[in-house]
């Protein structure tokens, strides 16, 4: 059965809107915990536009389930990771102009670093995820660089509008999971998920991991962070099955 990591940079974004010290995003974490979430996601940016180095630390001392560090593979922020330990790291690429991670990293260009990057996160007991399109290029350069588990960009299919191309995203998430799981990698999925576009994904069976930030914190507004994560663990759960 797939599980849920919920991400919560948005309210980091709320915080820093005015650049104050609420909502706390700790806070936040603990009410995704408490509704069962399986994980936090973080992602520190290079920019500090919403998480921050504070949050990070915090997290990993509070969070009693998995910290999912969202990160590109920067010096600096692989250094803060070598540090703070998270459970577990997912790979992305990041643009300082984009408004969320845009495409997918490109682990078959950047293969040497990402092999240095896995060699030390394994060293620090960290698992290594990669953000990836479901290609079978991207797949196979992870898992020869020795990452554990592969993240699905589901972008694609969340912007899809027709049920022609829905359907052909979904085939192509089926495909790089099948794959992925042949080269022993675990599978994850995220970007774009939500109450209304999740189900057929969930039903793909051996996905493991789902990322989901801004569909949940956006209902959190106004049914609050444990009610929004406890409904979006309920859907996963009724179709991704026992
Ligand atoms: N997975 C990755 C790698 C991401 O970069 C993001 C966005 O931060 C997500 C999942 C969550 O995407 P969304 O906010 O659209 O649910």
């Amino acid at each position: 059965m797939a599980v849920l990591n919920v991400n919560i940079d948005h309210v980091a974004t709320v915080r820093q809107a005015r650049r104050t010290d609420e909502p706390d995003p700790v806070w936040a974490a603990a009410q995704c915990e408490l509704a069962g979430a399986n994980g936090i996601t973080v992602h520190l940016r290079q920019d500090r536009r919403h998480i921050n180095d504070r949050d990070v630390r915090l997290l990993k001392e509070t969070v009693a389930c998995k910290l999912n560090l969202e990160m590109c593979m920067a010096e600096p922020i692989v250094k803060i990771a070598e540090e703070i330990r998270p459970e577990q790291i997912t790979l992305v690429p990041e643009k300082r102009a984009e408004l969320t991670t845009e495409g997918g990293l490109d682990c078959v260009k950047y293969k040497k670093r990402l092999a240095e990057v896995v060699k030390r996160m394994h060293k620090k007991g960290i698992l290594v995820s990669t953000f990836i399109a479901p290609e079978k290029g991207q797949i196979a350069a992870s898992a020869e660089m020795g990452c554990d588990a592969v993240e699905l960009h589901t972008g694609m299919y969340a912007n899809a509008k027709t049920p022609g191309a829905i359907k052909r995203r979904l085939a192509e998430l089926e495909a790089g999971k099948e794959f992925a799981m042949d080269n022993k990698l675990v599978v994850h999925a995220g970007h774009g998920l939500t109450y209304r576009n999740i189900a057929p994904v969930a039903q793909l069976k051996g996905l493991c991991e789902f990322n989901i930030g801004h569909s949940i914190i956006a209902r959190a507004v106004f049914v609050g962070v444990r009610e929004a994560t406890a409904q979006m663990i309920e859907l996963i759960t009724k179709f991704s099955g026992s």
